[in-house]
C-alpha cells in the first residue's frame, strides 16, 4: 500500500453529506465554538462542543482481557467433500454450499497496542452465519494449549502478562509458572519453536484443540478435532527477525492481512477434521479431552471437506472487529461440546466477558447479529437497538403460537455420575512428555529448527531467577536430555 492508495486518501464519495450535530442538526463548522464575544468562556448551551467532548470521553470500552491485538476480515466457507456420514450440520449437508463468516486473528498476552510477532499462539476465530444460526471456532493457531484444568486458565495468563509490582513482563513468573505446571510442556515447545512466530497471519494454521461431537438426528455422534491448513504454507520468522520486526513494525501482521485482501490477494485455508467414534475413543491411547495433547495423524487421519477464504476487509474496524464477539458456547444444531473441562469453562466465560466488554445485547451488534433469530422473550437491557420484538409477548403466550423444533441431544457416552471432587484433571505424568518429544523430532526434520528452538528458549529464560531457571531445564530435559542440557548451556552463557 502506498501512501497514495490508503483508505483513507482514496475516500471519494459523489455525495457530500451535510455535517450535523449527533442530533441531527446542521452544524455550520465542526471546530467552531459559542462564546459570548471574541474570547469568553465557552457556553454551556453549545451542544456541538460538549457533545463532541463527552462522547470522545468514552470512546474506550474495556479490550479483550486477553486476545487484546487483533485484525480480521470478512469471508466465505465452502464445503469440498460429501461429509453426510458424519454430521447433520447444516452448513456442511451440501458440496458446494457456502457460508459467510467474519475471521479475527490475534496475540494473546499482549495489550491492544503491543506487537503482532510478539512469541505467543495466534487466536484464529471464525463466525459463520448459518442458515441454523451463529456458529463460532474460536481456534488458536496451535493444536494444543498450557492448561487442561479450567482453574489455571487467569492464573497461566496472569503469569504471561505483567508483574504487580513492576508493571513489566517478568521471566521469572513466566517460567516459573510452565515449570511448576509441566502439563504445558507441549504447548511450550510449539510455542518456542518458530510456529510461535508466524510471519503472518496468512501463514499459520488453525486448530480447534479440544474435540468436540457432531452429532446425527438420530443421537449417533463421532469426536472430532478439526484443523484449518493454509494454503499460503507456513512461513515464520525467526525470534531475531519477530524482535526485529516488533521494533519496525509492531503492526506488521494487521498490515498484511490488510493488504492482501485490498490487492485480491485472498487467503485460504484447507479444512479437515479427525474423526473418532465413541468406541474408538475409548481404546485410544491418549485422552480425547486433554488440552494438552493430540491425535497423532497416522492413526486419526486428516479427512478434507472444506475450504475458507478470506475475501473482504471491514470497512470499520471498532464496528465490525473490536466489537465481533465469540464463543465456544455459540453452536449450531449438529454441533456439541465434549466434556473436555477447559471446553466446559469456555462455554461460560466468553459471553460472559461480551456482557461486561459490549453490554448485555452484544448479540444485537450488527457484526454479531445472526441471520435470523427470534428470541421474544430476552427483552431490553442497554442498547436494545433491534426493536426489541415490537408487540412480541415476553413469555410463551397462548395467544402467539412458536414453532419450536426439535433438537435432541446426543445419548450421552461419557459417564457423568459419582461423588463430587475437586481435583486435578491428572497429576503430570512422563506420558505427558511423549508427544513434546513428538514435536521435538518434527523440529528436526528441518534443518535449524531445533537450534531456532533452543535459542529462543534460552534468550527468554537467561532473563529468570536460577531456581526457575534450574526447574526449567529438568523439565526440558524430560522431553529430551540433550535437549535440557543445550539449554542449560546455552542460556547460563546468556544470563546477566
Ligand atoms: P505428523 O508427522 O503426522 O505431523 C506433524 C505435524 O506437525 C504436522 O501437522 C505439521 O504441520 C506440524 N508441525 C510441523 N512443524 C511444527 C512446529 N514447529 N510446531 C508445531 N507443529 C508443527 O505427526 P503427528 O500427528 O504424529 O504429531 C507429531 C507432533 O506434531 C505432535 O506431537 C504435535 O506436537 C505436532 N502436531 C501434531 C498435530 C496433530 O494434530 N496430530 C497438529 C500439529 C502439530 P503442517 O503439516 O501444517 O506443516
Ligand atoms: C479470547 C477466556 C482458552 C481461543 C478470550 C477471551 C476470554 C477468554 C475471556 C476474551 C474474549 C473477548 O473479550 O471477546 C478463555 C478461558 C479459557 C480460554 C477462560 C480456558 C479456561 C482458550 C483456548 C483457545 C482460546 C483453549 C483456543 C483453542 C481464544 C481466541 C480468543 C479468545 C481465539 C480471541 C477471540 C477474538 O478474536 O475475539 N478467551 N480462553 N481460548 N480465546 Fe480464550
Amino acid at each position: 500500500m502506498t501512501a497514495d492508495d490508503t483508505p483513507a486518501s482514496t475516500f471519494r464519495y459523489n455525495e457530500k453529506p451535510t455535517y450535523t450535530t449527533s442530533s441531527g442538526a446542521p452544524i455550520d463548522n465542526p471546530s467552531g465554538w459559542q462564546r459570548p464575544g471574541t474570547i469568553g468562556p465557552l457556553l454551556l448551551q453549545d451542544f456541538h462542543l460538549i457533545d463532541s467532548l463527552a462522547h470522545f470521553d468514552r470512546e474506550r470500552i474495556p479490550e479483550r482481557v486477553v486476545h487484546a491485538k487483533g485484525a480480521g476480515a470478512y469471508g466465505v466457507f465452502e464445503v469440498t467433500h460429501d461429509i453426510s456420514d458424519l454430521t447433520s450440520i447444516n452448513m456442511f449437508d451440501t458440496v458446494g454450499k457456502k457460508t459467510n463468516c467474519i475471521a479475527r486473528f490475534s496475540t494473546v498476552g499482549g495489550e491492544k497496542g503491543s506487537a503482532d510477532t510478539a512469541r505467543d499462539p495466534r487466536g484464529f476465530a471464525i463466525k459463520f452465519y448459518t442458515d441454523e444460526g451463529n456458529w463460532d471456532w474460536v481456534y488458536n493457531n496451535t493444536p494444543v494449549f498450557f492448561i487442561r484444568d479450567p482453574t489455571n486458565f487467569p492464573l497461566f495468563i496472569h503469569t504471561q502478562k505483567r508483574n504487580p509490582q513492576t508493571n513489566l513482563k517478568d521471566a521469572t513468573m513466566f517460567w516459573d509458572y510452565l515449570s511448576t505446571h509441566q502439563e504445558s510442556i507441549h504447548q511450550v515447545m510449539t510455542v518456542f519453536s518458530d510456529r510461535g512466530t508466524p510471519y503472518s497471519y496468512r501463514h499459520m494454521n488453525g486448530y480447534s484443540g479440544h474435540t468436540h461431537k457432531w452429532t446425527k438426528p438420530d443421537g449417533s455422534f463421532v469426536y472430532t478435532q478439526v484443523h484449518l491448513k493454509t494454503d499460503q504454507g507456513n512461513k515464520t520468522f525467526t525470534g531475531e527477525e519477530a524482535a526485529k520486526m516488533s521494533a519496525e513494525n509492531p503492526d506488521w501482521n494487521t498490515q498484511d492481512l490488510f493488504e492482501a485482501i485490498q490487492k485480491g490477494d485472498y487467503p485460504s485455508w484447507t479444512v479437515y477434521v479427525q474423526v473418532l467414534t465413541p468406541e474408538e475413543a475409548e481404546k485410544f491411547r491418549w485422552n480425547i479431552f486433554d488440552l494438552t495433547k493430540v491425535w497423532p495423524q497416522k492413526d486419526v487421519p486428516l479427512r478434507q471437506f472444506g475450504k475458507f477464504t478470506l475475501n473482504k476487509n471491514p470497512e470499520n474496524y471498532f464496528a465490525e472487529i473490536e466489537q465481533v464477539a465469540f464463543s465456544p458456547s455459540h453452536l449450531v444444531p449438529g454441533v456439541e461440546p465434549s466434556i473436555d473441562p477447559v471446553l466446559q469453562s469456555r462455554l461460560f466465560s466468553y459471553p460472559d466477558t461480551h456482557r461486561h466488554r459490549l453490554g448485555t445485547n452484544y448479540q444485537q451488534i450488527p457484526v454479531n447479529a445472526p441471520l435470523k433469530a427470534f428470541n421474544p422473550f430476552q427483552r431490553d437491557g442497554a442498547m436494545a437497538i433491534n426493536g426489541n420484538y415490537g408487540a412480541n409477548p415476553n413469555y410463551p403466550s397462548s395467544y402467539r403460537q412458536l414453532t419450536y423444533k426439535t433438537v435432541k441431544p446426543t445419548v450421552t457416552h461419557e459417564s457423568w455420575s459419582g461423588a463430587a471432587v475437586h481435583e486435578l484433571f491428572q497429576e503430570v505424568n512422563d506420558d505427558d512428555f511423549v508427544q513434546a518429544k513428538g514435536l521435538w523430532d518434527v523440529l528436526g526434520r528441518t534443518p535449524g529448527q531445533q537450534e531456532n528452538f533452543v535459542s529462543n528458549v534460552s534468550g527468554h529464560l537467561a532473563a529468570a531467577h536460577q531456581d526457575t531457571r534450574n526447574r526449567t531445564y529438568e523439565m526440558f530435559s524430560r522431553v529430551d536430555k540433550a535437549l535440557g542440557a543445550s539449554i542449560q548451556e546455552q542460556t547460563e552463557k546468556q544470563v546477566k
